[in-house]
């Protein structure tokens, strides 16, 4: 069962949280470093850079150097600090930089509720954007997990879906029948399967006319991967026919905006029932404007109020729009 996040968190819990969210920006105060006496940093150890699924899948060796070399800053002032805080500082002073590593993004309040994605720091790769998770998904799947049963026995089709922290997020905790993560870069659909396998490791796969499907062992929820580029759907297979279509910071770029409008058309010609739900950052006005004059003229679109950390914490200070689009 999925615990919401608590407000009032021990400094513990709180070190942990902060170090799952890959922030190694820590900010402590007095009372807090007071409370992280040598027990709580053991616990902290066991529960973050000693925990067997972090092992199994390494965060960045970056971010943990960092991070470690922050807390002992604060913890050396007044506690004693453990000696495997300065085993593993010294461990990852040792190693050198990987360029794509694991993120462990916990959901709810409990460090067992957690999705692995194996995905970069970089805000480019090879081309792509799509080798990292953005702050819209991490919103698009906490507004998922509060409205579960909008997609109880579902067939959901998610649009640029990067590395999959959506997809796999929402296909681990909503009661949906299948889901589809696509996007166009080779590199991004690759590492997408390599995380569905992570998170569902005993899975079975099937490939399809167009894509590569995988049923989890437990849930028998079905979610795969498959090529979908907005600007070519003169090939997109007829026997596509989702009931939800979702998308996560896809609205970025002012040349694709009319593809992608035309990806909602030709899913309505479909099934005029399709339910569109986009989640994005405003980063650009005139961009986010373009897109809205578009699908208003076109669509029927809400907007959907959404401003609380209720299973996962991101970023509420940001400009950002959760959007319903209908016909
Ligand atoms: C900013 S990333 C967002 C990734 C992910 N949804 C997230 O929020 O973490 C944009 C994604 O859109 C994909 N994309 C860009 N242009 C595309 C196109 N023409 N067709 C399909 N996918 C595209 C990129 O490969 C990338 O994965």
């Amino acid at each position: 069962m999925l615990v919401p996040l608590n407000n009032k968190q021990s400094a513990l819990n709180g070190l942990i949280r902060q170090f799952y969210k890959g922030s190694h920006n820590i900010k402590l105060e007095v009372k807090d470093v007071n409370e992280l006496t040598w027990s709580h940093q053991e616990e902290f150890i066991k529960e973050t850079v000693n925990n067997y699924l972090t092992k199994k899948y390494p965060i960045s060796n970056e971010f943990i150097k960092a991070f470690i070399k922050k807390l002992i800053g604060y913890l050396e002032l007044v506690q004693d600090v453990h000696d495997d805080l300065y085993k593993y500082l010294c461990m990852t002073m040792k190693n050198t930089t990987i360029e794509s590593y694991y993120h462990h993004y916990l959901i709810g309040n409990n460090v067992m509720n957690r999705i692995i994605i194996r995905e970069t720091n970089n805000l480019v790769l090879n081309g792509t954007t799509g080798m990292r998770t953005w702050e819209a998904a991490l919103m698009l799947v906490d507004w998922a997990l509060c409205n579960k049963e909008v997609f109880r026995n579902k067939y959901v089709l998610e649009l640029g879906s990067g590395v999959g922290f959506t997809g796999v997020a929402i296909a681990k905790f909503c009661p949906l029948d299948t889901i589809l993560m696509s996007d166009f870069h080779y590199d991004v659909l690759n590492m997408a399967e390599q995380n569905i396998n992570v998170n569902f490791p005993c899975s079975q796969s099937q490939t399809t006319t167009y894509a590569k499907m995988f049923t989890t062992a437990e849930t028998k929820v079905n979610i795969g991967v498959m090529n979908l580029d907005w600007t070519d759907i003169s090939d997109l297979s007829e026997e596509l026919c989702p009931d939800i279509i979702i998308g996560a910071d896809i609205v970025y770029d002012p040349t694709i905006l009319k593809p992608l409008c035309e990806v909602f058309e030709w899913f309505f010609k479909k099934n005029k029932n399709i339910v569109i739900i986009i989640a994005g950052i405003i980063r650009n006005e005139d961009t986010f404007e373009q897109f809205s004059r578009m699908i208003e003229t076109n669509f029927q679109v809400e907007y959907i109020q959404y401003d609380k950390n209720v299973f996962i914490e991101w970023n509420q200070d940001i400009k950002k729009y959760l959007l319903k689009i209908k016909l």
